[in-house]
């Protein structure tokens, strides 16, 4: 049998390499302390399942849903949006459901890029948005995230030849993994940017409620209020804990909209109506549970960064997201990957090493705060015996 070329480039995916590691430390009887995955343990909160349990029971809601019947939750997401971020929305052309948001950046380039076109990804990032240009064809010009630029792209960097067969930016402030935060100004100057040089600018906005210190984390399109160039991706995973439930919504340019609802529409039905009754309900009940769940990060945010300064490796506190970002001390600097596999091997503690997301995560790895504080110390704990033995 031949498979496709296309395959080739998501081969290679550390994560897989870590779950076959932490598979060991449990076959050797290691209570495993997983932070390598940002997959939130706080509950959906309870208002939501209601919802959803009720719907379950109606047989109204248990066959396809079609785009036309999904014009509750798009008002929904609209008022939401509006409410937070003050730029009007139209439900009817500017607002898309999805089967979260991983789904929906990953598709978009197959609206967007032609075989051979570029699309400039930041490094590190999140691995979807790499993995959603190959599949479309397209090429990868990576954008690297340094610690002296506060893990922000200099879009002077690059190079003319590729914005001239460029046709998309991809963003994400607050970021994941390296947690960095962007103002409303770095935006404008990609709005600019990408009006100059003709491309679409992606934001992927997946921690917009979770920030700890300072002003909310600006929205792209209040820098575009016209959706000229622009659409930005949002999740219920991480604001609302739901992450298995699969529900998330894209909002920006009517044209990016209607291109990606055409892709999808060969791929999906849209999620489950239960599901987005439940969504509604989210994003239109009480918000008292999100800013609970920022309490809890950052509750573990302090506990994990006080304990990991105490061993005396030192990290900047987070203002945001749901991680922490740790630069390697020597030796490891060199091989992430390989002081996570020894970590979790040797301790039960798995991290994700930031090779993961890019070559400009080399010497670092992401802590994801998905546990009570005193698990989190106790995995410092850990942490520092594992480098006291290998010093
Ligand atoms: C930047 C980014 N985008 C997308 C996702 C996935 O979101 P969803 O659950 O909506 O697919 C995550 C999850 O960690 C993320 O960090």
């Amino acid at each position: 049998m031949q498979l496709a070329d296309r395959l080739t480039p998501l081969q290679a995916n550390v994560f897989a390499d870590m779950d076959r590691a932490k598979a060991k430390a449990r076959a050797a009887g290691l209570d495993v302390t997983d932070l390598s995955l940002g997959s939130s343990d706080l509950p959906t909160p309870a208002p939501v399942l209601d919802t959803i349990a009720r719907s379950l029971q109606d047989p109204a809601t248990h066959g396809y849903l079609l785009f036309h019947g999904t014009g509750a939750f798009r008002r929904a997401a609209a008022q939401w949006y509006e409410r937070k971020f003050g730029v009007p929305v139209d439900p009817e052309t500017e607002v898309l459901p999805l089967i979260g948001s991983q789904e929906g950046t990953a598709h978009l380039p197959l609206a967007v890029l032609n075989p051979g076109d570029f699309a400039l990804l930041l490094d590190p990032g999140y691995p979807s948005h790499a993995g959603g240009v190959h599949l479309a064809g397209g090429q990868i010009y990576t954008m690297p995230l340094l610690a002296e630029n506060n893990f922000l792209p200099v879009f002077e960097d690059v190079p003319i030849p590729v914005l001239e067969q460029a046709r998309m930016m991809v963003l994400s402030y607050p970021h994941n993994p390296t947690t960095a935060t962007a103002s409303i100004d770095f935006f404008k100057q990609a709005v600019a940017f990408c009006d100059q040089h003709n491309l679409v600018l992606v934001h992927d906005f997946p921690y917009v409620d979770l920030y700890f210190e300072g002003s909310p984390p600006p929205s792209v399109l209040q820098a575009d209020p016209q959706k000229r160039v622009s659409i930005e991706f949002f999740t219920m995973s991480k604001s609302y804990n739901m992450g298995g439930f699969r529900v998330g919504y894209a909002i920006g340019n009517p044209k990016l909209i209607r291109a990606l609802r055409q892709v999808k529409a060969v791929v999906d039905f849209n999620q489950y109506l239960g599901i987005l009754n439940g969504a509604i309900e989210a994003l239109s009940g009480s918000q008292e549970a999100v800013a609970q769940a920022v309490e809890t990060f950052r509750q573990r945010r302090d506990a994990f960064v006080d304990a990991l300064n105490r061993i005396g490796w030192q990290v900047p506190r987070p203002q945001a997201a749901m991680y922490v970002w740790a630069k390697l001390p020597d030796p490891w600097a060199i091989n992430s990957m390989q002081f996570a596999i020894d970590l979790v091997e040797q301790t039960g503690v798995a991290v994700a090493p930031g090779s993961g997301f890019g070559k400009s995560g080399e010497g670092y790895v992401r802590f994801a705060l998905v546990h009570d504080p005193s698990i989190l110390e106790t995995a410092v704990e850990r942490i520092a015996e594992f480098m006291k033995s290998k010093r």
